[in-house]
């Protein structure tokens, strides 16, 4: 089957064409230069941009895919959780090529689509790999942070998620308190690589509570009165000892709640998805612990299936259509900002 993708829940206008489990076509249009002297998304900028780019997108991901839309055998668009207002183009889209060409739509939960990523495969079929369920899953972005058994695709259980900010949420906030650009996770990675991760003493969040969840509003305070009256200059000589310190304490803070879960839940593998496991330092330090556990971690294939893409929201569509969610009243389809994964 032939699955049209389209996401436009956050700041990146994303459509893809996906076979089973083979991308097709991946293509996405970013808005960062839009919103990055902002410190962050606009969302009224960000549904101006979304309309103006989708048909754009949509041609060259139907065209990179050598798919015709009267070919295309469902269509699953992001149905939340996200911002509104863009979820909203998103979804007039589907809902527009679904009358025009007389096809069915899957409303598709992001927070899925993230968790799913690791099953999808380049267009030659690679790599071909079967993950063991149930598997721990770690899930980091922007807009969410959260772990969760994956029992089997399409049945999960969220054992822990943030209580405050999220992981990439954080991020970017101790980015913007530094002066740094947006997103900030990608820029605090950069420069955390010459820097001491033990250069700040501070606490990992929520370490003492029982729960799988994660705070990072107190290590963001910590952070913010560690430096508050330091001069422009001296923060200027320590970013990358600030930005090592920082991006360490969030990573060890979701591993620790990551390791402790293993001890209960058993999984028989590790997943990693979301904008955040971009991240080296993430990503090294989960492939260790795994190696600890003697669990074996499981990623995306390519990095560009960490942060947002369409080819997700195609392939958690596609799973939903083979659990009987066929997408035949996809009339009724609203944007659902604050959705939830159960
Ligand atoms: O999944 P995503 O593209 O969008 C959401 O669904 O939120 O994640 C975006 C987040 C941003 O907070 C960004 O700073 C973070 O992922 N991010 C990273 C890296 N690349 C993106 N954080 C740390 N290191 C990276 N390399
Ligand atoms: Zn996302």
């Amino acid at each position: 089957m032939k699955v049209l993708g389209i996401d436009t829940s956050c700041d990146d206008t994303c459509v893809a064409v996906v076979e089973e489990r083979k991308i097709l076509s991946n293509e996405i249009s970013s808005q960062i230069s839009l919103h990055s002297k902002f410190g962050g998304v606009v969302p009224d900028l960000a549904r101006k941009a979304h309309k103006e780019n989708i048909d754009f997108v949509l041609k060259k991901a139907l065209e990179k895919a050598r798919v015709k839309m009267e070919e295309v055998d469902l269509i699953a668009v992001t149905q939340g959780p996200g911002l509104s207002i863009a979820l909203g183009v998103g979804i007039d889209k589907a809902k527009e090529l679904a009358i025009k060409f007389e096809k069915k739509v899957v409303g598709v939960n992001h927070i899925e689509a993230h968790l799913l990523s690791p099953w999808l495969q380049n267009s030659r079929g690679k790599p071909e790999r079967t993950i063991p369920l149930p598997a721990l899953a770690l899930t980091v972005s922007g807009g969410h942070s959260s772990l969760v058994v994956i029992e089997e695709i399409g049945k999960y259980k969220v054992i822990g998620e943030s209580v405050d900010d999220a992981a990439g949420e954080a991020l970017d906030k101790a980015a913007k308190m530094l002066g740094l650009g947006y997103p900030g996770g990608p820029i605090l990675e950069q420069l955390a690589k010459t820097g001491k991760k033990d250069f700040l003493t501070l606490p990992i969040p929520m370490a003492k509570d029982k729960s799988y969840n994660f705070s990072f509003s107190g290590l963001k305070t910590s952070f913010y009165y560690q430096i508050k009256d330091w001069s422009e200059e001296e923060k200027g000589r320590q970013l990358a000892n600030l930005a090592s310190s920082f991006q360490a304490k969030v990573m060890e803070t979701l591993l620790y709640k990551l390791e402790r879960a293993v001890v209960e839940f058993r999984p028989k593998s590790l997943i990693g998805t979301g904008g955040v496991m971009a991240n080296q330092y993430l990503r090294k330090q989960l492939r260790r612990r795994g190696k600890d556990l003697g669990l074996k971690v499981y990623l995306p294939y390519t990095k560009k299936l960490n942060t947002d893409n369409a080819a997700m929201i195609a392939f958690a569509g596609l799973q939903m259509y083979k659990r009987g969610i066929t997408g035949e009243d996809w009339q009724k389809i609203e944007r659902e900002p604050r959705m939830k994964l159960i």
